[in-house]
């Protein structure tokens, strides 16, 4: 029988949020069309984006029972650190145009709940910025543009800033192409008509972003001249900014640069992760954008195992897109990886309900691993192995 009551909830108080789809709910309400569409879509026909949500139902648990675990640990040790969970905030552009200074609402959530937040390039606040956000565990991600004054300098400041980790994002040497979400903007960064119509439905949002207008991307202002200084100038500038000849030497040249824990974040096979290895690098994030570059490369979950077996020690191995579930960051864990990194789950709740609605989001993904590692008898993150996962 169809049970044609249920819904998810889709008031205002973050709360009453059981679930991240709870979150999205509450963000399709409060967020206009061409925002939600930003924040939701993959390139292309969107294959590796629906990819990076089934690969979940391919895998299946094998619990033990009458273990006595308990209460589950659920620590890891990252780089040398003990992290409270496994999971961080991946980078993600323009948190801004969810709520009002979005970036430091996201950080003092992820602080407060001894989650590591990852500031990206085009982020709306500058490094300097969010360093001030107290008890965080501050991680930089960094685009390499083709002007390598602009790369020197950003990283000198993330280091006087005192970011923990430098990731370097490699699986975007040029703009991944998003056709949902061009369809929304006439020529540069202007939404349509129809779609500034939309803006008066959803008050609420306009209200928290509109109504200061879209603040610019903190770290390059820097760089462009006092006239060019608009959000549409500085979203143009840093796409025409995307270094095409990404390459394994500026790696080796961020290395001798960065004296600290040094990431690649877009790392898709075997033999790349290899040679990041080579190359020095601390760690990998095995990812595919979330889906939103290349179109039809696999969910990094599938290539997991293969990479894990061969690497696991030698490099520090993280992995990103599609996890919406506690189940799924464990599955991810028993197969090998060494933490989490979340996008799209945590920007539910920061477009939910700000601050709290990230908090909330965090809470959840904390509850849903705590309650999977006691129904799989494990008793902690540390012990989670393939033993877990049915072959
Ligand atoms: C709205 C949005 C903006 C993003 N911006 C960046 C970015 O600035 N730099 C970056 O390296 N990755 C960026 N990403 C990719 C995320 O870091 C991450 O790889 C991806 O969101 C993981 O997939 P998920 O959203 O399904 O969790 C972005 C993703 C989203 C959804």
């Amino acid at each position: 029988m169809a049970i044609t009551a249920r819904r998810y909830y889709r008031g205002t108080n973050v709360g009453r949020a059981v679930t991240i789809a709870d979150l999205r709910a509450m963000a399709t309400r409060r967020l206009p069309a061409f925002v939600l569409e930003y924040l939701e879509g993959g390139a292309e026909d969107e294959w590796t984006l629906r990819r990076n949500r089934e690969v979940f139902s391919t895998i299946e648990f094998s619990p033990a029972t009458l273990t006595g675990v308990g209460s589950p640990d659920l620590s890891t040790m990252l780089f040398g650190v003990r992290m409270r969970l496994p999971f961080l905030i991946a980078p993600t552009g323009f948190n801004a145009l969810y709520v009002r200074e979005g970036d430091r609402l996201l950080a003092q959530a992820a602080a407060k709940a001894g989650v590591p937040f990852t500031q990206s390039t085009v982020s709306n606040m500058r490094v300097e910025e969010i360093a001030d956000v107290e008890g965080l565990h501050h991680w930089m991600q960094l685009y390499v543009f083709r002007d390598q004054v602009f790369v020197d300098e950003l990283v000198e400041r993330a280091k006087k800033a005192g970011c923990q980790a430098l990731l370097v994002t490699v699986d975007a040497a040029t703009f991944g192409n998003r056709e949902w979400d061009r369809r929304n903007y006439r020529q540069g960064m202007e939404p349509t008509l129809r779609n500034k119509l939309d803006i008066l439905a959803h008050p609420r949002w306009a209200l928290s972003v509109m109504a200061h207008g879209i603040p610019p991307f903190g770290n390059l202002l820097d760089f462009l001249p006092a006239d060019q200084q608009s959000f549409a100038r500085t979203a143009t500038w840093s796409r025409e900014q995307i270094e095409p000849r990404l390459h394994w030497d500026h790696i080796r040249h961020l290395r001798k640069i960065w004296p600290r824990t040094l990431i690649i974040k877009g790392v898709a096979t075997l033999q790349d992760a290899e040679l990041a290895a080579e190359a020095g690098v601390d760690g990998i994030v095995l990812s595919n954008h979330g889906g939103r570059q290349l179109d039809g490369v696999p969910s990094p979950v599938s290539v997991l195992p293969e990479i894990a077996g061969r690497l696991k020690g030698r490099l520090t191995i993280l992995v990103d897109s599609g996890f919406r579930r506690g189940t799924d960051i464990v599955k991810a864990l028993a197969l090998g990886a060494d933490g989490v990194m979340i996008g799209r789950a945590t920007l539910y709740g920061l477009a939910a309900g700000g601050e709290a609605g990230a908090a909330r989001a965090i809470a959840i993904l904390e509850e849903e691993i705590r309650r999977s590692l006691a129904l799989l008898g494990c008793g902690s993150i540390a012990e989670l192995d393939r033993r877990y996962i049915r072959p």
